[in-house]
């Protein structure tokens, strides 16, 4: 059997957590589903970091002792993770007792290999990083890079022959050239140990908050090589032999691009020197800015983790983390933004096909999973075909380390589903009394909503889990798994179906910052300033802003009837289909510019979301767009190819 190690780095506990901790964990919680779903033996470990200066130092400003600092505010990343479902196998904390013997041995096993001396250190050191910088990278007392305060530290201290590992790091990254991920970082790693490597100082006198230095109790273990044996002591290095040679080497560390250096370089050498392998994959993320703002204590903008998940759905969140950026990428989290994707592709898309599916189940099959006999239409291949490849393309960009279009496959295929039961159209079928087309088509939408629940799992597992009930299933776990993909036709006929409830709900754009949110001002006049700066307008100058202007639904409809109106000249009656269960009833001023047979077929501009109106006694339930030329002559905005109908305008 595979196996699958994956960790997320370990969290100091010098605050409460916000969305970078949310986020890289979530994303591991996704790859351990996947791992899990594909029936692998995956480990997935997190956790917090609790040594170091910068946690002593907190806990001094407290009051409290840091042992007291480290519990509390572990239990808040412990009580995060439950609220968020995560999946993890350990959540170590680098206080306990196994992870103190690993790193006490790790430390003998790089000094018996001659890798470690006593000398004198003499430099700059940044607390906030837990990290030494050279003269070059520091500017006005800061650290160029993170723009955290440095001091000057002189001690004696342990050093690490990192020098020596100059070659071998290189000869390892060359023969490993997707060791480092995205290529970006690792170019960045080769390169920066092209440059030449230092030897590291790896212990302080001046501080008491850590492990000591194995034989010499004055010197305290610099925290990150405290830190980056976490990932060790989980799987039982030099405890069980066994479990790892199971699971080590690790197989993806996530981490944020900020903690690379640790990760590719330094980690990997420690573990070279103490005779262990190195990691296989390290994946570096990029970071979330608030609203197109880097989040900073200073301007006390961070987006408290807890308050996120109180406000949206938790699969919301995770849908909209995953699907917002290239994974690697920097992000920028935009509330209009979540409510889009909210709106358009969970409700409208796939809440919305799996909601009509059932309901035109019950009410033309009792609620039952039909009979139906195997099919050959055209529509039906291909719908089979789409399906398979939706699946292998899930599978090749999982393991490629690209979830984004994992789920742009997956919404792809939802999208694409919804246009089969348009064009299948069951309420005609029933109707016409077409009962072994109607059983056939309705059973391929319900087989395509399993299908759906099974590869949405990773990304929004409390959806899935709700889609495989209302099918039916009994054993969720076992109806989850990647295998029950290997066949389009698994749903047993006969299956009485329970309806889920409303699976994603529409929200509304204004919505308000979350509580809890630290803000350093709540009046309004900043509020608006803020808005208005995220979207790039400035309020009064006659401009609509970015949250103004997606409040209008913009859809790719296809016009699929078209009739004149009686005693009218200038209006048509249109039916739109906006991928929705029913086309939509247009009427439009059209009638002097276009015959109705030549709008049939066309796809065109939808406002989705305009207010019914009566027109001749008609309602219209969407208006189309289109402009007139100088000489009075219409055109409609209209679309080539393959756009499906419903598809959103931006
Ligand atoms: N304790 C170290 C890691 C040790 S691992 C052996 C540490 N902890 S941390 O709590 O400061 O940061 C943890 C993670 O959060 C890092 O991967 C960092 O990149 C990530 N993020 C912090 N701010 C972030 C954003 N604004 N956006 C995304 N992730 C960010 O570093």
């Amino acid at each position: 059997m595979s196996k699958f190690y994956i960790t997320t780095p370990i969290y100091y506990v010098n605050g409460a957590p916000h969305i970078g901790h949310a986020y890289t964990t979530l994303v591991a919680d996704t790859f351990a589903r996947f791992y899990r779903q594909l029936g692998w033996d995956v480990y997935f470990q997190t956790g917090t970091d609790e040594h170091g200066l910068k946690v002593q130092r907190e806990a001094e400003k407290q009051g409290i002792t840091p042992k007291e600092l480290a519990d509390k505010n572990s239990s808040l990343f412990v009580e995060l993770f439950r609220q968020m479902e995560i999946s993890y196998d350990r959540f170590i904390r680098t206080t306990e007792e196994d992870h103190y013997k690993t790193v006490t041995e790790i430390v003998r096993r790089m000094e018996k290999n001659g890798d470690i001396y006593l000398d004198k250190y003499a430099g700059w050191y940044a607390a906030a990083d837990e990290a030494f910088y050279t003269e070059d990278e520091i500017e006005d007392g800061r650290a160029k890079s993170t723009g955290s305060p440095v001091e000057w530290v002189e001690e004696e201290s342990y050093f690490f022959r990192l020098s020596k590992y100059q070659e071998p790091l290189l000869e390892f990254y060359r023969k490993n050239p997707r060791a480092i991920l995205p290529e970006v970082r690792y170019n960045e790693v080769v390169s920066f140990i092209e440059g030449g490597l230092k030897d590291l100082s790896i212990s302080r006198t001046t501080f008491q908050w850590g492990i000591p230095f194995p034989g010499n109790s004055k010197h305290i273990l610099y925290v990150w090589v405290d830190a980056l044996t976490n990932y060790i002591t989980g799987v039982g290095a030099f405890s069980d032999p066994e479990r790892f040679k199971r699971y080590w080497p690790c197989d993806l560390h996530l981490i944020g691009k900020d903690i690379l250096r640790f990760h590719a370089v330094y980690w990997p050498a420690f573990l070279m020197s103490a005779g262990l392998e190195p990691p296989k994959q390290i994946f570096a993320h990029g970071w979330w800015l608030n609203e197109g703002e880097k989040m900073s204590k200073s301007k006390g903008n961070f987006l408290d983790a807890f308050a996120l998940i109180r406000e949206y759905p938790l699969d919301v969140l995770r849908y909209y983390l995953m699907r917002e950026v290239p994974f690697g990428n920097d992000g920028n989290f935009v509330r209009a933004r979540l409510i889009e994707r909210n709106n358009s592709e969970l409700a409208d898309n796939f809440g919305n096909l799996v909601n009509r599916t059932f309901r035109m189940t019950q009410r033309f099959l009792e609620g039952e999973v039909p009979t139906a006999k195997p099919s050959d239409a055209a529509e039906d291949v291909e719908l089979r075909e789409k399906a398979f490849n939706c699946r292998d393309a899930v599978r090749k960009y999982m393991d490629a380390r690209e979830p984004h279009r994992a789920l742009e496959s997956i919404i792809g295929f939802s999208a694409h589903l919804n246009q089969y039961v348009h064009q299948m159209a069951p309420w005609h079928l029933n109707k016409k009394g077409e009962k072994e087309r109607l059983a056939q088509v309705l059973y391929n939408a319900l087989e395509g909503v399993r299908w759906l629940g099974v590869l949405f799992y990773s990304f929004i597992p409390k959806t899935s889990r709700k889609v495989m009930e209302a099918l039916g299933y009994t054993d969720i776990e076992a109806a989850l798994s990647f295998d029950t993909l290997d066949n389009f036709g698994e749903l047993a006929p006969g299956t009485k179906l329970n309806p889920p409830e409303i699976l994603f709900k529409k929200m509304e754009i204004e919505s308000k910052k979350p509580e809890g949110e630290e803000k350093k001002s709540n009046n309004k006049s900043e509020k608006k300033e803020k808005t208005s700066k995220g979207s790039d307008s400035k309020a009064g100058d006659g401009l609509v802003t970015y949250e103004e202007f997606s409040r209008l639904d913009l859809r790719v409809g296809q016009i699929v009837a078209a009739e004149p109106i009686k005693k009218s000249k200038k209006l048509l009656r249109l039916e739109v289909d906006l991928g929705e269960e029913k086309p939509r009833q247009v009427i439009a001023g059209i009638a002097p510019h276009f015959t109705p047979e030549e709008l049939i077929g066309k796809k065109i501009a939808v406002v989705a979301n305009l207010k019914p109106a009566k027109l001749f006694g008609y309602w219209s339930e969407a208006m189309l767009l289109a402009a007139e030329n100088s000489a009075g002559k219409l055109f409609l905005t209209s679309f080539e190819g393959d756009i499906e109908p419903g598809s959103k305008i931006r």
